[in-house]
């Protein structure tokens, strides 16, 4: 399968140019998917450079590039720092995280992430992992599910939708992306079905592969492993996640809140280099819809 049917990278240049390659440069780029980014980097990066490439799917292992100056770890990314210890290359010069799941993912419908597709309640980006969208759907307690969809999914509906699924589940067990669909649709109206469960696979789905604890691990550890001057490179694609990057550059932390010391001198990790996020251009929103939530974040370690 060729790297576009994979996957359509997404801000493409924008975030090449914010990892400011040079040749020898040492990178990590924790979400190859497609190989899209990855190729572009060991492009730039001469015969010297070194790229730690990052992903939990089995599937994107059939995209890996035969190249010496690429080492592929197919884990979980929070897991970073052990890994780019492991190798002994801390303090890396860039590190770039295209967050969220590949067209990949969505396109294969036995993976169960998509609305259009029929497949099991599946939707785990690691084929290996215990926890499925069957075991949320089904077994999560009422209290949980609230937690979920409330959030991670920008719903108005939060209480129909889980008096729905325990409803439903009472009578038989939830299976099929079809008939989680089915039971949900008509909690809206037909113009905005599409929107509404998508947010509502959105939410089952962050909470399957904890995307949210991941991005946290990820972007503390990544203080420990990015060098003093090298970037961090962030492409988000929903508020949630977006908030959490936004306030790690801010501040250091996630609740965005910049402490000082007793002179009221602020040590922070990062250093923002746009104050607002990237976005893509209009153009590249008609030739992939699928860019259209994105937003870049660029910040150079101090
Ligand atoms: C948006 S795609 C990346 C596409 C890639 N930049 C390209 O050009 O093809 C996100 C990828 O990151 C992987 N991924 C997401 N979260 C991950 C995590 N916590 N650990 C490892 N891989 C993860 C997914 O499996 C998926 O393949």
């Amino acid at each position: 399968m060729s790297t576009s049917e994979y996957h359509t990278p997404v801000l493409f240049r924008e975030s090449i140019e914010a990892l400011d390659l040079k040749e020898g440069s040492v990178v990590v780029d924790v979400t190859y998917g497609g190989g899209g980014h990855s190729k572009e980097i060991l492009k730039c990066i001469g015969k010297e450079g070194v790229l730690v490439a990052f992903d939990q799917d089995e599937d994107a292992v059939e995209n890996v590039v035969d190249d010496d100056r690429l080492i592929f770890v197919d884990s979980n990314f929070r897991f970073l720092y052990n890994f780019i210890k492991f190798h002994d290359l801390l303090g890396v010069d860039g590190l770039l995280a295209d967050l969220g799941v590949s067209s990949h993912q969505f396109d294969v419908g036995e993976r169960g992430f998509s609305i259009r597709e029929e497949g099991e309640l599946d939707m785990r980006m690691n084929q290996k992992a215990g926890l499925t969208a069957f075991k949320v759907v089904n077994n999560y307690p009422e209290k949980e599910l609230y937690r979920i969809f409330n959030s991670f999914a920008d719903l108005k509906n939060v209480k129909r939708v889980v008096t729905m699924i325990i409803t439903e589940r009472r009578n038989q067990e939830i299976k099929t992306t079809g008939q989680l669909v089915r039971i949900l649709e008509d909690l809206v109206p037909p113009k905005k079905k599409n929107q509404f469960l998508a947010q509502v696979f959105q939410a089952i789905r962050i909470e399957v592969n904890d995307e949210m604890g991941a991005l946290m691990d990820l972007l503390e550890q990544s203080i420990k492993v990015i060098k003093p001057g090298g970037r961090l490179v962030v492409i988000a694609y929903h508020s949630i996640e977006d908030r959490i990057v936004k306030n790690f550059i801010r501040s250091g932390n996630f609740e965005g809140k910049i402490e000082t010391d007793v002179f009221g001198v602020a040590s922070l990790p990062f250093k923002a280099v746009n104050k607002k996020p990237m976005v893509p251009s209009i153009e590249e929103i008609e030739r992939n819809p699928r860019a259209r939530s994105a937003k870049l974040r660029v910040a150079i370690r101090t």
